[in-house]
């Protein structure tokens, strides 16, 4: 297949009442176990790398496996510069071929963020390329794995949370095609049990008018997925939770190994626990099937 359109993939996703899964794949192994399970839960797909995870991978480096993938694989795949903060990995990210931008301006004050998005939105649209951006804050607790410098006592703070009155303006100045929205979600572990703001989100769909986009999604019970989707998430971003579960499956295998291990098998093992892992995913997100 060819690299498939996000905007195409959200708006099938709003219709059909699912979210579209959106893996960080930071390696080979990542990648190929991601698009085997997609290909056996006939799931579309988003693989994406986030500008935090550069120093994992460079774009130059995983462009031409992403772009590859994404064409030999039997089910739609997009391609996405996850957490695009500086223009110069969003133009990279662009011209190597990604076809999907998220533009992370949430650390801004609302007007900046509103002038920097815009101008993605901009230069994107020229070139067919979707934007996401982002509205309100998603937390990254540095505690929790993510990578995050937030101090742990931020996730009480809902007032980092989408204000659903500033939705609309924020899309209809930007012209973003999907809106990430803060209600409850935390990036990395959580550090207590989610709350999830359900009817703030349902407010958000009324005023938004886009496809909404949950980031966080590691940790939740399959009734918060559910229930954000039926109040209008069409793609959830998924990375923590599958980069504990597999290291921990790979802890157990080199426990049970009675003589020496290769780092080959480790290698074919890791793409096997990757591909389980975002089945599981691709069912709760209910996108198996909608390939
Ligand atoms: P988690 O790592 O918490 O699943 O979040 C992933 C994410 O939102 C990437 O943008």
């Amino acid at each position: 297949m060819t690299i498939t359109s996000m905007k195409e993939l959200l708006q099938d996703a709003t219709t059909k009442g699912y979210a579209v899964p959106c893996f960080n794949a930071i390696n080979s192994d990542m990648i190929r176990g991601i698009v085997q399970a997609a290909e056996e839960e006939q799931s579309p797909v988003i693989l994406c790398h986030a500008e935090i995870h550069l120093k994992y991978s460079t774009l130059e480096h995983l462009a031409p496996i992403l772009l590859e993938e994404a064409k030999r694989a039997r089910v739609p795949v997009s391609i996405l510069l996850d957490h695009g903060k500086s223009f110069n990995a969003v133009i990279k990210a662009m011209h190597l071929g990604f076809n999907a931008i998220m533009f992370d301006g949430s650390e801004y004050e609302y007007e900046e963020n509103v002038r920097r998005t815009s101008e993605v939105v901009r230069i994107a649209s020229q070139l067919g390329v979707t934007v996401e951006g982002e509205l309100g804050y998603v937390t990254r607790p540095k505690s929790g794995g993510a990578e995050g410098e937030d101090d742990d006592t931020i996730i009480d703070d809902t007032s980092l949370y989408t204000d659903p009155a500033q939705a609309r303006n924020f899309v209809e100045r930007t012209g973003v095609d999907a809106l990430a929205v803060a209600f409850g979600t935390v990036h990395g572990i959580y550090l207590k049990e989610p709350q999830l703001d359900l009817d703030r989100l349902e407010r958000i769909r009324q005023s938004a008018g886009v496809p909404l986009v949950m980031h966080g999604g590691s940790g939740l019970s399959q009734e918060d997925f559910a229930q954000s989707i039926d109040r209008g998430i069409a793609k959830i971003n998924y990375y923590t939770g599958m980069a504990l579960n597999v290291a921990e499956r790979l802890k157990e295998h080199m426990a049970r190994a009675e003589e020496k291990v290769f780092y080959h098998d480790l290698m074919m093992s890791s793409i096997a626990y990757f591909r389980e892992d975002a089945a599981n995913i691709m069912r709760s997100f209910r996108s198996n099937g909608k390939a």
